[in-house]
């Protein structure tokens, strides 16, 4: 029997491949189109309503309004089987593209520079291949449209509207510049940090820049503190845990002879467990109020309501996913990572609900050759790996739940 389950899932790889071939050019289309179209968290309107057009040319049912009113949820439904979810974010950012491409952002200071644009038609690809398999599916398919992925944790909204309700596992995917197209990247365990914002607020005396004597310096204390905070992750954090604090705007006064009355200090922070994290926060907390406090200055310290956790991908969905992909797009092509990514995603939110993994796609045109940088304004998701994408989601899905041919 195994025999004929590995010959059934041969054919099947082959009746994909080919869907995906005649499907690409209309996928192209829609990545060029949503490329157009770059919309800021939880402002996806238009994105939302071209989504939900497709889906209904293709009648493939879903539910739309969700976190906040631009996510949707879409389903291919088979028999009574288990559900996987698939996942896609659709929001861009608040740059301004010089890609100079015909199909550029016709917004302005909004881009796709994320790439996210890829990941809705990779996603709307992978619901297109799987609509012609439908009659077969011993389970469901559900197709996530997130919108606030970018500091909008759009996911613990998807969740808390439903989105997970009956999934048994959930798989998304991210485009990486640094892999060339046509593979694959993943690691089982911690694959991306948490994340979250510290802001401090200092204050202290403004007065003449030439009589300091009689104010207290706020630009003095941020300097001091800017300085201290170099000393958290390199003297209070155990050296085998990753960890990052950085100060990554600072904003005080206003001109050359005036000392202000405060000074503001913004960063980043980044660990793998909740336990470094809450150093971390700690840390932060009394080398700001101590630093300030010695010099005479006062300071409060803010971190952000909502932090993303750090993703951290199942052990057995993570297998599933290497034996899978290795089938789908060839061994050589999955490349298996060692150390986890210190930039963060909120599809960690979902992982904290039902198992699943998390991988990266290639974007690179050769390998070693450099692609510009996620959020930079050159930023362009790279069609040729689109294949790599639908392929891998594809038949992940088609995997997980089991097809009614191979069990039969
Ligand atoms: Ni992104």
């Amino acid at each position: 029997m195994p025999q004929k389950v590995g010959l059934l899932r041969h054919v099947m790889r082959e009746l994909i491949r080919q869907r995906i071939q005649t499907v690409l050019p209309e996928v192209i289309d829609l990545r060029h189109e949503l490329h157009t179209h770059p919309e800021i968290r939880f402002e996806e309107t238009w994105t939302s309503e071209f989504i939900c057009g497709v889906l209904d040319a293709w009648g493939i049912p879903y539910q739309r309004g969700l976190a906040k009113g631009t996510g949707i949820v879409a389903t291919i439904e088979g028999g009574a089987g288990r559900t996987i979810a698939l996942r896609s974010d659709i929001d861009g950012l608040e740059i301004a593209e010089a890609t100079n491409l015909p199909y550029a952002s016709r917004i302005p200071e909004r881009m796709h520079a994320c790439g996210h644009d890829g990941h809705m038609a990779a996603l709307l690809g992978v619901a297109r291949v799987l609509l012609d398999f439908r009659d077969t599916l011993a389970g469901s398919v559900r197709l996530l449209f997130q919108p606030g992925e970018e500091q909008g944790g759009g996911a613990r909204y998807m969740i808390a509207d439903g989105a997970l309700d009956g999934v048994d596992a959930i798989f998304g995917m991210h485009g990486w510049p640094q892999l060339e197209a046509g593979k694959i990247a993943v690691k089982s365990g911690s694959l991306m940090a948490s994340a979250d914002f510290f802001r401090i607020n200092i204050q202290g005396k403004g007065c003449h820049g030439a009589d300091p004597a009689s104010g207290i310096d706020p630009v003095l204390v941020a300097a001091h503190i800017t300085t201290a905070l170099q000393a958290v992750v390199s003297r209070e954090i155990d050296p085998r845990k990753p960890a990052v604090v950085s100060v990554a705007h600072i904003d005080a006064g206003s001109t050359t002879n005036i000392i202000p009355d405060t000074a503001l200090i913004e960063g980043t922070i980044r660990s793998f467990d909740a336990e470094t994290d809450a150093m971390l926060r700690e840390a932060i907390e009394r080398i700001a109020c101590g630093t300030a406090k010695t010099f005479r200055a006062s300071a409060e310290v803010a971190f952000g309501e909502k932090p993303y956790p750090a993703l951290v991908n199942d052990q057995a969905m993570t297998q599933m996913l290497i034996r899978t992909a290795s089938e789908a797009i060839g061994e050589d092509n999955v490349v298996i990572i060692e150390e986890p990514a210190m930039v963060a995603e909120d599809f960690a939110c979902y992982l904290e609900e039902v198992p699943g993994a998390f991988f990266f796609l290639g974007m690179a045109d050769a390998p070693g050759q450099p692609y510009p940088t996620l959020h930079s304004p050159y930023y362009d998701f790279n069609d040729k790996a689109l294949p790599t994408g639908i392929a891998t989601m594809a038949e992940l899905a088609l995997r997980f739940i089991e097809n009614k041919m191979s069990v039969r």
